[in-house]
This record gives C-alpha cells, sequence and structure tokens, in this order.
C-alpha cells in the first residue's frame, strides 16, 4: 500500500536516541512536555494564546469556525502581517536590529534592520499602489534570491494584495501558467540573478511568459546583474528604484480580515496543472509564528540562517514570515553551496556568526559527500541548532549533519509538513523531544495526526498507512484558488471531515513518526516537488513523443530522480540527439529542476487491461528490482522486454 515500503524496515533498525543535550535544554524557550497535554484538551485556547502575542487592530470574535472542509480562524479578527513582521517591532530597541542579512552570490552582502525593513516596505507598497494595485489583486513575483523579494512579499501583504511567488528556476512557461491561473495585475522580476557564477536570465523569461498573459499591466524589474538595461518595455516595465524614488516612507498598514487572502502558492499535485494553494492572513500567521519561536527555539540574538529559496513554501513560513513575526535575524543567500567552493555554507554561516541553521537533506548529503575538510576549515562553534526539511532525512546523514555541523551540541530538528500546511505539523521541540535520526518524532502541540489504513481504521503502532491530520490548524490552507472542487477531491473526500496528507507514515511503539514518501504521483527530487503528470504533460507536448510515463527513481543525492519512459511516434528514433532534445524540452516546459536523469525509450507501455499504465512496474524497472505483481497487467511482455532492455544495467 505504502509505495516506498522497501526503506521502512531500515528505518526501524535504527535505535539510537539523543535526549537534548543538558545545556540546550537549561537554556530552551520549551522545557516543560505538559505543553501537549495542554494542547490537547484545548487546542484552540493553545493556539489563541499565541494569536494574542501578536498585534490585531480588531481582536477576534471566535477562534475557530469549523464547517469541514473549511475553517475560519480567529473569526472576526483584523489584523495585518507586515505589521506584525516590521512595525511590531519598531516599538522597542529592535527597531535597530538586523532584520535582514543578505548575502549575494559573488560576496556582496547587506544589513536591513527592522526600521530599514520598514522604511524600504512601505516605500515599495505606496510604489505598488502607484501602479494601480489594490487590495485583494493578485501580485506575481519572479525573483532571484535578493532582498527585494521578501520586500515585496511584505509589501503587498501591508496593502492587502495576494502575492504568488514563482520559483526563479521555473520557465517562461511555467511562470505564464501561474500568472494567468491567478490572473495577477503586476510582476514583479529582475535582470537576473547569480547562480553558480552565471547570471539566471530572469527578464528575459519574463519577457517570454508575457506574451500570454494579458492580465499583467506592469512589470517592476529589479537591478541585480545589469543585463536588461536595452530591454525595458516602454508604458510596461519599470525599474525597481525607479518606482520607488521620492516615495513616502510611510504607507498604512490595511486593516485585513483575519480570513482575507494573504498568498497562493502553487505546488505539484497529482495532475499536470499545479494547484495554487491559498493561505489566508490570520490563520497563517500564528502558525507560522508559533512553529517558528518553538521549533526553532527563538531567542533576541539568535541569527538564524534557512537556505531554502522563498520561491518554495519553507521560504515563505521560514525565512520570511516566521522569523520576521519573532523579531528574529533572518540570513538569506542568493547562490549555490559550491560557489566560489564548496564551503560557501560554512563561510556564511561563521561570517555572520549564525545559530541556527535550517537545510534540506538533499545538502547534507551532498555535503557529506563533499567530506568533512570544508566545514572544518570554519569556525561553528556559534551554532546551537539544526533543522532539516523537505524530504525524509536517512539516519546516517542525520548523524553526519549532528557530529560534523552541530559538533554534537545541537539537537537536530527534523520538521515534516507541506505547501499546504503552511507551517510545520510534526517536529521534535528542541528543549524536550528525544531525537531519533530518521524520524520527525512527534506533531507539533495542537496537531491531531493519525495513520489510517485503506478502509479508515488507525493501523497501530509499527504499521505503515496514510497519514492524516483530523483536526484543523490555523495555518492550513484554505482551498486551491479558482478549484474549489479540486480542493475537496484532493485533501477531504479519502475520509470524512479528515485531511489527507497524501504521505505514508508509521508511528513506533514511542509514538514516533517515520515518514515514508508520497503515495501519490509527487516526487521530491532535491527536495522540490514535483509532479510525474507534470512531466508527463511536458513530454507529450513534444512532436516526437506518443506516449510517456514518469517515474521517482531513488537517487544517493537528490532523493528520488525523474525517470521517464517515452513511446516515440512512428518513424522516429530513439537516439541520444532525441533523448536531448526531450530532456530540454521539458526544461523549456517546466524549468532545470524537474529535468530528467534518464529517458527510457520503449514500443509500449506496461497497462492495465483498463489502460492504466502501472508506474510501480516502471520503478521496479528504473531500480534495478525485481517485477512486482504483473498479474494485471494486459501484456506482461511489455514489462518483461523493459526489464531485459534497461533493468539488469544496475
Ligand atoms: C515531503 C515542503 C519527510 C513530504 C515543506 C511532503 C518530508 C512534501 C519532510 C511536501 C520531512 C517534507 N520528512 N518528508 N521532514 N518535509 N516532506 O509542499 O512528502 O514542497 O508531503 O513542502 O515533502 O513538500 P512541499
Amino acid at each position: 500500500m505504502v509505495e516506498n515500503s522497501g526503506s521502512i524496515e531500515a528505518l526501524l533498525q535504527e535505535d539510537r536516541t539523543f535526549p537534548p543535550p543538558e545545556k540546550f535544554r537549561q537554556q530552551a524557550n520549551i522545557r516543560d512536555p505538559r505543553v501537549y497535554a495542554r494542547a490537547r484538551r484545548d487546542p484552540e485556547a493553545f493556539w489563541a494564546k499565541f494569536a494574542e502575542e501578536l498585534h490585531w487592530f480588531k481582536k477576534w470574535d471566535q477562534v475557530l469556525d469549523w464547517k469541514p472542509p473549511y475553517a475560519k480562524w480567529f473569526v472576526g479578527g483584523k489584523t495585518n502581517i507586515c505589521y506584525n513582521c516590521v512595525d511590531r517591532h519598531l516599538e522597542s530597541a529592535r527597531r535597530n536590529k538586523a532584520a535582514l542579512v543578505w548575502e549575494g552570490e559573488p560576496g556582496d552582502w547587506k544589513v536591513y534592520t527592522y526600521r530599514d525593513l520598514y522604511r524600504e516596505v512601505c516605500q515599495f507598497a505606496n510604489g505598488l499602489k502607484s501602479l494601480g494595485v489594490r487590495k485583494g489583486d493578485r501580485v506575481t513575483i519572479y525573483l532571484p534570491m535578493v532582498p527585494e523579494l521578501p520586500i515585496a512579499m511584505l509589501a503587498c501583504a501591508r496593502i492587502g494584495a495576494a502575492h504568488s511567488v514563482v520559483f526563479g528556476g521555473f520557465s517562461a512557461d511555467a511562470l505564464r501558467d501561474r500568472t494567468n491561473d491567478c490572473q495577477a495585475k503586476v510582476l514583479i522580476t529582475a535582470d537576473g540573478g547569480y547562480r553558480r557564477g552565471s547570471v539566471v536570465p530572469l527578464k528575459q523569461n519574463a519577457d517570454d511568459s508575457l506574451n500570454g498573459s494579458p492580465s499583467i499591466q506592469k512589470v517592476v524589474v529589479v537591478r541585480r546583474t545589469g543585463h536588461a538595461d536595452d530591454k525595458m518595455v516602454a508604458g510596461r516595465d519599470i525599474w525597481w528604484h525607479d518606482l520607488v524614488k521620492g516615495q513616502p516612507m510611510t504607507c498604512p498598514p490595511e486593516q485585513m480580515d483575519s480570513e482575507d487572502l494573504l498568498y497562493i502558492l502553487y505546488t505539484s499535485g497529482t495532475t499536470g496543472k499545479p494547484k495554487g494553494i491559498v493561505h489566508t492572513t490570520g490563520g497563517y500567521m500564528v502558525g507560522a509564528y508559533a512553529t517558528a519561536k518553538w521549533i526553532f527555539d527563538l531567542k533576541e540574538d539568535d541569527i538564524y540562517w534557512c537556505t531554502a529559496d522563498i520561491g518554495w513554501v519553507t521560504g515563505h513560513s521560514y525565512i520570511v514570515y516566521g522569523p520576521l513575526a519573532n523579531g528574529a535575524t533572518t540570513v538569506m543567500y542568493e547562490g549555490s553551496p559550491d560557489y566560489p567552493d564548496r564551503d560557501r555554507f560554512w563561510a556564511i554561516v561563521e561570517k555572520y556568526a549564525a545559530t541556527i541553521l535550517y537545510t534540506a537533506p538533499t545538502a547534507i548529503r551532498t555535503f557529506m559527500r563533499w567530506g568533512e575538510d570544508y566545514p572544518r576549515k570554519h569556525d561553528l562553534s556559534t551554532l546551537r541548532l539544526l533543522g532539516s526539511v523537505g524530504e525524509p532525512i536517512n539516519p546516517e546523514a542525520w548523524v553526519w549533519y549532528w557530529k560534523n555541523i552541530g559538533g554534537g551540541r545541537c539537537p537536530v530538528v527534523d520538521t515534516w509538513w507541506q505547501t499546504e500546511t503552511g507551517s510545520i505539523l510534526i517536529s521534535a521541540l528542541p528543549g524536550i523531544t528525544t531525537l531519533k535520526p530518521g524520524s520527525a518524532t512527534q506533531p507539533f502541540p495542537g496537531i491531531d495526526a493519525e495513520i489510517l489504513d485503506e478502509r479508515g481504521q488507525p493501523v497501530g503502532p509499527g504499521k505503515g498507512g496514510y497519514l492524516v491530520i483530523k483536526k484543523p490548524w490555523p495555518s492550513m490552507l484554505r482551498n486551491i484558488y479558482g478549484d474549489p472542487q479540486r480542493f475537496v477531491q484532493q485533501y477531504w473526500s479519502r475520509y470524512p471531515d479528515t485531511y489527507f496528507t497524501a504521505d505514508g507514515a508509521k508511528v513506533d511503539e514511542g509514538g514516533y513518526y517515520w515518514l515514508l514518501g508520497r503515495v501519490d504521483d509527487v516526487i521530491k527530487v532535491s527536495a522540490h516537488r514535483i509532479s510525474t503528470m507534470e512531466v508527463e504533460s511536458a513530454l507529450v507536448d513534444n512532436s516526437k513523443v506518443a506516449e510517456a510515463a514518469c517515474i521517482g527513481k531513488a537517487h544517493e543525492m537528490k532523493g528520488e530522480a525523474v525517470v521517464a519512459f517515452v513511446t516515440l511516434k512512428e518513424g522516429v528514433a530513439g537516439t541520444p540527439a532525441v533523448m536531448n532534445e526531450l530532456k530540454q524540452h521539458v526544461v523549456n516546459k517546466i524549468g532545470s529542476i524537474a529535468r530528467p536523469d534518464d529517458i527510457y525509450f520503449t514500443a509500449e507501455l506496461p497497462k492495465t487491461r483498463s489502460g492504466k499504465i502501472m508506474r510501480r512496474l516502471l520503478r521496479d524497472v528504473a531500480e534495478g528490482r525485481a517485477l512486482g505483481d504483473t498479474t494485471t497487467l494486459a501484456d506482461p511482455a511489455v514489462v518483461e522486454a523493459l526489464k531485459k532492455r534497461y533493468g539488469d544495467e544496475e
């Protein structure tokens, strides 16, 4: 049932445990395990307590209104998340504290205090207003990891416009789909961004996307690399620096209803079409604030660095909103971990004296392969807490991280969550939880998780099943933008009034959660979320392709890699040139993150008698395993032939 069951046994043999180091425990914000019981007794009161720590123009009348699958949190409350992330900190000496520490890949860097951030956000917010952006409008942001990215998000939130950030690694086509889906009025981009020493031509991609994005009226362009000075379109494009010039340095924050739209973030699901996950204001703010505070144990003098890209949800919640709502110092890095050398991350930790580091297992595995010498060159002694996110972390990588980056003194919090959940739902509390490498440990207080079988029965300890969340939580998605039917069908139709995560999981005798991977057609490639269906649609869009089926193949570094099985049209030969053309086609349609590692050409795809492609068998072929049950196939010879041709190479 759970597809990746091959890895369960290995995980469950993991029996090393790591109690919170005494020194860490003594200073931890949360030390009393009774928080779990308190939250269980009265989850609404538990969340409301966090909400009370934030600023509301008008307090809520009701904490939760739950009419499954629709939840409203902090009903009747009026607030503004930008106000809470910026203005709230100006009342104390925090105003002069570093809010954002940014480092560019070439080595340039900037520090914004909370007061600086306030000015920049207000000026840009006024700039957006001058372009006609109003409360309720959508703004697409397609930027590299530059300070203007969080500034633009906060400015949108300030004036009540919803942002839709599109990862800078996505192609023009992918950008166009997302812009059109939400009918954005303004697009914010840059002339380029630096990645591994070269320039990513964002403005070029943006321009390509714009033939076919009629809703976009204005394009704001950040000058980062100096690569588009001659490409500005008169009347449509405006430089960021020209737009903010002379704008007033204050801008009143819009009083947003708790349930007003905050942002849309597109993510991959089980079809070829990405879905716009809808997050609203009050609940999302409380969820991001509470989890950042407790899981990252944030203190006034922390220097917190999350290495994600803001184009993904991790960056939204744990570079921008969570840390800033807490008044923390958040570090942001533009480029790649191996530029100019493989010690770049450790150089950054040392340079800014980072105390908390949050990254993905795929990065940790890469650092492991590069060897201990790179981290050893730097003083990492300021670090006190480490985090992991985005995919299951294998125990070896966990222990390596703990030892070589954390010096054996930093708890490692493995945090499970999704774009849809808005904030972390399963994680250790580092001052309380005894850690087990490879386990995300326990649901956050107030989160009611369970593992169910096909019939909706709890499976009991040690058994694999589907991870579900039984009660609403503040930062949960509210809808899929423009597609409420898909929202209901995708998340709420498997079990009554219960959120279906599409992850497999298992709880051990000690109540620890072990995540086992997706049970749908979503794969995680270097912790990036991709749908195999999306890659298939991109492939069949090529005129040489008759049919395609994609799978995620286990990959030592990336976690999973995209592998495509392709049937070409009559008369087209599967040459290396065609293979390259198809790989490039996927890059053009989606972005390089979706580029297939391998393409296997086949005369036919293995299908059931009802015509369903059996991806499970394709995975067996790609991973060199014995074929699973083939009795439901229309023609078992198809997969036998594939196995013979490709399967035995392993
Ligand atoms: C996977 C990323 C195991 C999971 C925040 C989930 C994880 C998907 C973990 C969501 C983890 C995320 N352990 N698996 N700690 N964190 N996942 O939307 O399959 O990009 O459903 O959100 O990533 O990916 P998304």
